[in-house]
């Protein structure tokens, strides 16, 4: 049987590609991968979650293991606005909705508020998953420069007036790739921008709690109330592998579409993790265990970045990150992070380069690092390779000019 495919799944899907690559090199033991996004292991608090979790089955066995509330288990609902209501955001459980980690949570809003054709605004670059997920609605992708302070405004400005997007989906905290972070500046003009215009804003922060110098920013949901929908998770602070996330919105109308959609998709998210979640933070002071991952993070940051200064050529630019995962770097001009990327995995060191991170640009030259997930050796031995790859593409670079 010839298999009838919709067209969605058949479309070319350059970013897939460089993703499978990504999966590869880091499930690879020979690799030193700096190209994936994930946690460090020493930041998973096992026994914490076993206790947790023994209490729980103890305690609610039954109600942990039962179908339940579409919008997730309350006290964890609690407990998130509870933390957001510490940063000056009005908040209150009931405009929590808990997903099966952020990217659910894109998938639902996309899924609520796009038709085909619809515009939406991405940073420049993006998260590739985003990316990859908006292009199933089918949606015309507009893209806004990001600059050292944030997204840039005239841009922005002149796309909501051309176009009215439906949103403008952004990571104003530790982006992804990129490492960036909004200015204060930047926050603002952009809630004067976002509240004077028909266009949501989609807050997409999963890595704000992972600041580890440089001061908290005001969050964009502070300045932008209704008009601004905030993803969390705890992914990047507790555990992937538990796949929860969330969805803070304050607009009820948009908040039952949500839900509707939610509850036609999977009922709800896993309510059992949701319970265990919700015991370790009553037991827990998640506050102690975020500095531990801050503390571990900053080191590894510096660690890199002392790397790159030592065995990186002259003309190699990367972001310094205050938080978060991941760094950005610029290779001097002509040369293309993809032909970097193929040499280095061939040297046994990965990185993620930058193209699937655009709607539009291939052949760039900047390509995303993942400091947290190696040991220091390890990130002093792939920075040296890389460093040793790089300077061997500028003589070969050179060398051809001189040719010519
Ligand atoms: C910017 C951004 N959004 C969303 C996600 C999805 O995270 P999760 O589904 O694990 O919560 C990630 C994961 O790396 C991310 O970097």
């Amino acid at each position: 049987m010839a298999i009838r495919f919709a067209d969605r799944m058949l479309r070319e899907d350059f970013q897939g590609e460089f993703m499978k690559l990504i999966m590869e090199a880091v499930a690879s033991d020979d690799i030193i991968s700096f190209a994936g996004g994930l946690p460090n292991p020493l930041s998973f608090p096992v026994e914490d979650i076993r206790r947790a979790t023994d209490k729980v089955l103890a305690e609610h066995g039954v109600q942990a293991l039962q179908y339940s509330a579409v919008e997730g288990y309350k006290p964890l609902r609690e407990f998130i606005a509870g933390r957001y209501r510490a940063q000056g955001i009005e908040a209150s459980a009931d405009q929590i909705l808990i997903t099966t980690g952020s990217q659910q949570a894109l998938d639902i809003i996309a899924a609520v508020m796009l038709n085909e054709g619809d515009a939406i605004i991405l940073e420049k670059p993006s998260y590739l998953a985003a990316l990859q997920l908006f292009h199933f609605y089918g949606p015309k992708v507009l893209s806004v420069d990001l600059t050292e302070e944030g997204a840039d405004c005239e841009q922005l400005a002149q796309l909501i007036e051309e176009h009215h997007p439906k949103f403008f989906y952004a990571i104003p905290n530790f982006q992804n790739p990129t490492g960036l972070t909004y200015s204060e500046k930047v926050r603002h003009k952009l809630a004067g921008l976002i509240n004077a215009s028909n266009t949501l804003f989609v807050e997409d922060n999963p890595y704000g709690d992972l600041r580890f110098s440089g001061s908290p920013k005001t969050p964009c949901k502070k300045l932008m109330g209704d008009q601004c929908v905030l993803l969390g998770t705890f992914s990047k602070t507790v555990s992937p592998g538990m796949r929860l996330g969330w969805i803070c919105c304050s607009d009820p109308q948009l908040y039952q579409k949500l839900l509707d959609y939610k509850q036609v998709v999977d009922l709800h998210s896993n309510f059992f993790c949701q319970m265990v979640l919700a015991q370790y933070f009553a037991d827990y002071r998640v506050e102690d265990h975020i500095a531990r991952i801050t503390q571990l993070y900053s080191h590894q940051a510096n660690f890199m970045m002392d790397c790159m200064k030592k065995y990186f050529p002259a003309g190699v630019e990367y972001t310094r990150p205050e938080g978060g995962m991941f760094l950005w770097v610029t290779l001097p001009e002509g040369m293309r992070a993809v032909e970097l990327s193929r040499r280095a995995v061939k040297r046994g060191v990965a990185v993620a380069a930058g193209d699937p991170f655009y709607e539009e640009e291939r052949g760039v030259r900047t390509f995303r690092m993942n400091y947290t997930n190696c040991a220091d050796e390890d990130i002093r031995k792939g920075i040296r390779m890389l460093g040793e790859v790089i300077s061997q593409m500028q003589a070969e670079s050179a060398a051809s000019k001189t040719e010519a």
